[in-house]
């Protein structure tokens, strides 16, 4: 599978000097707000991670329609671009085989923050002050408040 992924997303260079290898990225490197890590970077981390892939489930307690009002806040949007813009989401991809997965997957449909436990949320807001787990955003506030805004909204339902 992964192997299958790697072949179709690693262009096929012309030249020797075309090739530029794929770059892995560490656990916790990021590129400024808005730009994405590439799958191929992600396929490239996983792999050399070498760990089981996880498999996610709704830890959320309520089940979400396809018009989840989450889908379109842009708050919700924003942290999830966040999350993209690290080496973070590579591991918490289940598509991809992320060893994490289990644990919040991007991947989760329809809303991926339900596949995150409360637990876990608070792990990745910073309230447990791990610094690996910690989501390196620029806004921690802002992230908090997503975070905060989710947890009511279980309370609530
Ligand atoms: C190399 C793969 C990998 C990368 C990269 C990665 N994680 Fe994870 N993450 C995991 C795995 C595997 C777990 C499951 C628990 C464990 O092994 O610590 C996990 C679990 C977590 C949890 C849940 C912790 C809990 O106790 O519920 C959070 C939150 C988290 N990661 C945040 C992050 C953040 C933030 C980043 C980027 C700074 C990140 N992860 C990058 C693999 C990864």
């Amino acid at each position: 599978m992964i192997a299958f992924l790697l072949a179709a997303c690693t262009p096929t260079p012309d030249t020797a000097a075309d090739w530029e290898p794929v770059h892995v990225p560490e656990h916790s490197e990021c590129y400024p707000s808005g730009e994405e890590v590439s799958i191929e970077s992600c396929v490239a981390l996983v792999e050399e991670d070498g760990r089981y892939p996880g498999v996610s489930e709704n830890k959320s307690g309520t089940a979400a329609d396809p018009d989840d009002p989450r889908l379109t806040d842009p708050d919700y949007l924003w942290f999830e671009s966040e999350i993209r813009s690290c080496a973070c989401a590579c591991c918490h991809m289940s598509t991809i085989g992320g060893p994490g997965a289990y644990f919040w997957d991007l991947d989760y449909g329809p809303v991926w923050i339900d596949s995150a436990s409360r637990w876990s949320l608070s792990v990745l807001g910073g309230w447990t002050e791990e610094p690996d787990q910690t989501l390196p955003s620029d806004d921690l506030e802002r992230v908090r408040a997503v975070i905060e805004a989710e947890i009511a909204r279980r309370d609530r339902d």
